[in-house]
């Protein structure tokens, strides 16, 4: 209650003239705290690190060496915007401070503050991602005296609220202002830090807002993605093929845009296939979203237009595409999807890329609004010679003394995902039978398949994709999967 008394009093008798905040600023911009005009711009958390690029270019330009600078200690009121913390009394800063004991001339002391210049405190920084591994320092919180394009004097204030980071110019007429924000913005694309990457969109479990993931871009050879014959050839000439006539194709007048559906059972390779098409399109930015991440189409579709050629993947569609809880308007997900996919301007380098294991959902409304997908290919389980290429691939640097062309014939109706698990533990029974280094053997072989195929391991085979739908339904066992015929006489 003392406090509280001592701070009406205070509040009451004090002269609360401009806080030393505020007269940095007001000295800086030579004009009355009641004259400065605000200029703000919102943008995502997750572009905040562009934001932080477009203004170190825009002070590199117009203010080398500038310092940030804060209110002292822990002042902010995140809902305040710029003016209003600078209008903030001095004692609100002093009190939440702390105390201010005599310190060495420049030291910092608590709060934030450094003597000589009392009443303003550094900046508060945060990280932010700008590649798969390398992150940057962003101010959070803080404000720096600059000269607009015409040489005026603004000052830029970052800060972090919520969900958002806002840019926030001050200065004493508003052309000055908008003329500064519009500048950074501008040096903001052109130092996009997105451009070119693989990113991901992720709910953030804490704002329960977007987040951005950098994602190292995958490197899949032609020869490890095997497809029936001509497939992975045709899809690529319709994605990467495009791409590199964008210029010929737009001058003679045709669309750009390309949308690709890649259906089938899991694990016969749709994401691999993405895998593939991402290594290949090195300068593309691709966006992958997966599973809920789907609601964020809308954001990751303006980002696609804006860091063209780029590709945006969208995994799984049928996961979410029928479900109505994540858009605001409780329309299913996939009209979102389709909308976004239809907002994209036709001439833009712009890429979709759905995959779905059904895609009987995806059928009705697809063909109920042509022309956002231009190209679906089922990719089917391995038929014998595909079996036989993924044997080759998977066991291409280990030792084999088998019979693989039994294994081939022993393994129909399976996916790729299983044969590469079955190489896998073909490798683990060798290591258990004290074989170094192992090999792949033909009673290894009949182990494993016997293991995989066994009614116990049913679960198992079904996740690991083995069929269910399988081209020979005649050969399922009661409620459970097919079992290859010739699987049980294979040694
Ligand atoms: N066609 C293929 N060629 C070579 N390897 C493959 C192929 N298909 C699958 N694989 C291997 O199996 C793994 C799993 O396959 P993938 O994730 O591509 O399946 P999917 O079709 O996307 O399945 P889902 O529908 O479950 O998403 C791949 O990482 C890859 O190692
Ligand atoms: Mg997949």
């Amino acid at each position: 209650m003392r406090q509280l008394f001592e701070l009406a009093a205070q509040t009451l008798t004090q002269d609360a003239g401009p806080s030393p905040l505020a007269l940095r600023v007001i000295r800086h911009l030579r004009c009355d705290l009641t004259e400065v005009v605000l200029v703000s711009q919102r943008f995502a958390t997750w572009e905040h690190v562009n934001l932080q690029r477009g203004v170190d270019a825009y002070l590199a330009a117009h203010s080398p060496g500038a310092d940030w600078f804060g209110p002292p200690g822990a002042a902010h009121q995140p809902h305040q915007d710029m003016l209003q913390l600078l209008s903030m009394p001095v004692h609100v800063g002093m009190l939440r401070g702390g105390p201010r004991g005599p310190s060495p001339a420049g030291a910092v002391v608590r709060g934030g503050a450094v003597r000589g210049d009392l009443g303003v405190g550094v900046a508060s920084y945060g990280t932010a991602a700008i590649g798969p591994a390398e992150n940057t320092e962003v101010v959070a919180l803080g404000l720096v005296t600059s000269a607009a394009p015409d040489g005026n004097p603004v000052v830029i204030g970052l800060r972090e609220f919520g969900p958002q980071c806002l840019l926030e110019i001050l200065a004493a007429d508003r052309s000055t202002a908008t003329a500064t924000r519009d500048e950074i913005e501008r040096l903001m694309r052109a130092n996009d830090v997105f451009r070119g990457q693989v990113l991901s969109f992720t709910a953030s479990e804490h704002h329960g807002n977007s987040l951005v993931t950098f994602l190292p871009r995958p490197a899949v050879a032609a020869r490890d993605v095997v497809l029936p014959d001509g497939m992975l050839e045709h899809v690529e000439r319709h994605i990467i093929g495009i791409a590199d006539l964008s210029a010929e194709l737009l001058g003679a007048g045709q669309h750009l845009k390309r949308g690709l559906l890649l259906h089938g059972p899991p694990g016969t390779g749709k994401t691999h296939t993405v895998r593939y098409l991402t290594g290949r399109l090195t300068g593309s930015t691709v966006i992958l979203l997966t599973g809920r991440s789907i609601q964020f189409i809308d954001q990751a579709a303006a980002l696609a237009r804006r860091l063209q050629p780029s590709m945006v993947v969208l995994e799984d569609v049928d996961l979410v595409a029928v479900d109505r809880d994540f858009t605001p308007n409780g329309n299913p997900l996939l009209f979102s999807l389709l909308d976004a996919m239809d907002g994209i301007g036709a001439d833009a380098d712009v890429t979709f890329v759905l995959t779905t294991n059904r895609a009987d959902i995806l059928e009705t409304a697809l063909a109920d609004r042509p022309g956002r997908v231009d190209l679906a290919v089922e990719i089917p389980r391995p038929d014998a010679r595909c079996r036989e290429r993924l044997l080759r691939v998977y066991s291409r640097d280990l030792a084999a003394d088998a019979d693989l062309g039994e294994v081939v014939a022993g393994t129909e109706g399976v996916t790729a995902s299983f044969i590469k698990e079955m190489i896998r533990r073909v490798v683990l029974v060798s290591l258990r039978a004290g074989e170094r280094p192992p090999v792949l053997r033909g009673p290894h072989f009949a182990e494993v398949l016997g293991e995989m195929n066994g009614e116990h391991q049913a679960l198992t085979r079904s996740l690991l994709g083995a069929g269910t739908d399988s081209a020979e339904p005649a050969r399922r066992g009661p409620g459970g999967p097919p079992v290859p015929a010739r699987l049980r006489h294979f040694r």
